[in-house]
Parts: structure tokens; sequence; C-alpha cells
């Protein structure tokens, strides 16, 4: 594991951006995306970038169950507005909310198994988190309904008018779908994440904090600004 102090959630975002840059150039074709605040500026920087994204497919981590394609608070909204209206993919694959659990987890599986990811990008929960997988799903899981904990609906509330307007449930990649990429890059930013980076990072292997299972994978760069890596030893 490959871990990156950068000072400032920019330059951790650069260095981010010159990684995916390096692995295109390589002949990367599948890019594994990730929702919410921690890869915001990634996209900003991919939008102002020259590369060019037509011959890429994405696949996107989760997304809400319940809301609709067209909703401002859904992850397909968000990463439209945030990267897709700006560069095109050649294909942009991501859960529907509104879907059948059984069929549409299922065939998201066989998106992933004939895209294999190339490099995923995942940001961390304050519980250790990463997609929607909460602190107890199994290692072994694939994508799947999940069942939303109240520390993650009270982060994210803040895009929502009111929390009760958080959904309470989700469609996310299982950890092993995760764990199925080539490359995975991590990143946190802020003194809120320091304790489930260190955990995630220097703690023990446990479904108790899904991120740990990153110590198993042999590709993944952590890239953390300053104060999320304030508790490392
Ligand atoms: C989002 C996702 C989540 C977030 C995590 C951190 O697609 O998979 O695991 O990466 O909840 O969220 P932020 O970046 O908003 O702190």
């Amino acid at each position: 594991m490959e871990i990156i102090i950068k000072a400032t959630p920019e330059e951790a975002s650069r260095y981010a951006f010159e990684k995916i840059r390096e692995e295109m150039e390589r002949g990367a074709k599948v890019l594994g995306l990730a929702t919410g605040s921690t890869p915001e500026r990634l996209y900003r920087i991919m939008r102002e970038s020259d590369l060019d994204f037509s011959g890429m497919t994405s696949i996107n981590l989760d997304e809400y169950m319940g809301l609709s394609e067209d909703n401002p608070q859904s992850y397909h909204y968000f990463m439209h507005k945030h990267l897709f209206d700006a560069k095109p993919f050649k294909k942009n694959y991501l859960l529907d909310g509104l879907a059948d659990e059984t069929e549409e987890c299922a065939q998201f599986e066989e998106i992933i198994a004939a895209n294999p990811i190339d490099v995923q990008i995942l940001g961390i929960g304050t519980n250790g988190h990463i997609g929607f997988n909460e602190p107890g799903t199994s290692f072994d899981s694939r994508t799947q309904k999940v069942a939303l904990w109240q520390s993650t609906i009270d982060s994210n509330k803040r895009y929502f008018a009111d929390e009760k307007d958080v959904p309470r449930f989700a469609y996310s990649m299982g950890i092993q779908s995760i764990l199925s990429s080539r490359k995975i890059i991590l990143m946190a930013f802020g003194k809120e994440k320091a304790a489930a980076v260190k955990a995630a990072l220097e703690g023990p292997i446990t479904e108790d904090l899904p991120a740990s299972i990153l110590q198993t994978h042999k590709h993944v760069t952590v890239i953390l600004d300053e104060a999320a890596a304030q508790m490392l030893s």
C-alpha cells in the first residue's frame, strides 16, 4: 500500500488526477467512480483538463434507493453535474435506485465482470465504510441492497432539505466487487476522517472496519491531506 500525504485537498486531488492520467496513458479503459465531497475537486480537475474520456467506461459504486436519475440528490445527478456533462464517456454505468433489487444487483455484477475496473476511486466514511458497505458487511459481499447507518445519514443530510429526506437504503457494489478492481485509489480529507484512516491503514483487518480490507489488495494508493493523516504513526 502506497500512502501519499499532501498539504491540502487540492494538492491531493491533483496527485490523484495525475495517477489517473498515467493509468489512462498505460491503457486503462474502465474507471470506478465515487460520489460525495471527497472526489469533487478531482472531478473539477478532470473537467478542466484536456483529457479525453470518450473512449472510457465508468462504473459508479452506489446509488440511493428510491431516488430517480433526475433527482438532484441522486448520484446519477451528482455525476452528470460534476463530470459527465462536461466530459462525455463512452458509457456510464450507475445503479438504478428505482429498479428491482434482485435484477439490478445481479445485472450490475455482470457489468463489472464484463468491464473489469482498471482504477477504482474510493472515499471513506467516518465509520470506515467504502461504497455504502457499512461496518459488519461481509468481506465476501457483492452488489446488494444495504441499510445506511445513522452516522452516514447524518453525514449526508447536508445535501438534503431535511434529515428525514435522506434515503435509508441504497444499492452498493460489495466489498468483493471493489476488490476485483486492478488498482484502487482511496482519498480522504479533513480531520473528521483521521480516526477511520488510521484504523483502515494501521488497525486489524476486520469487517467492523470495511476499509481495512484494502490492506490485502496489491495495488492501493491512499491519498490524504495532512488533516486526514494526522493520527498515522
Ligand atoms: C460515495 C461513497 C461513500 C463516500 C463516503 C465519504 O459514492 O461510496 O463511501 O465515499 O461516504 O463521503 P464524503 O466524500 O462525502 O466524505
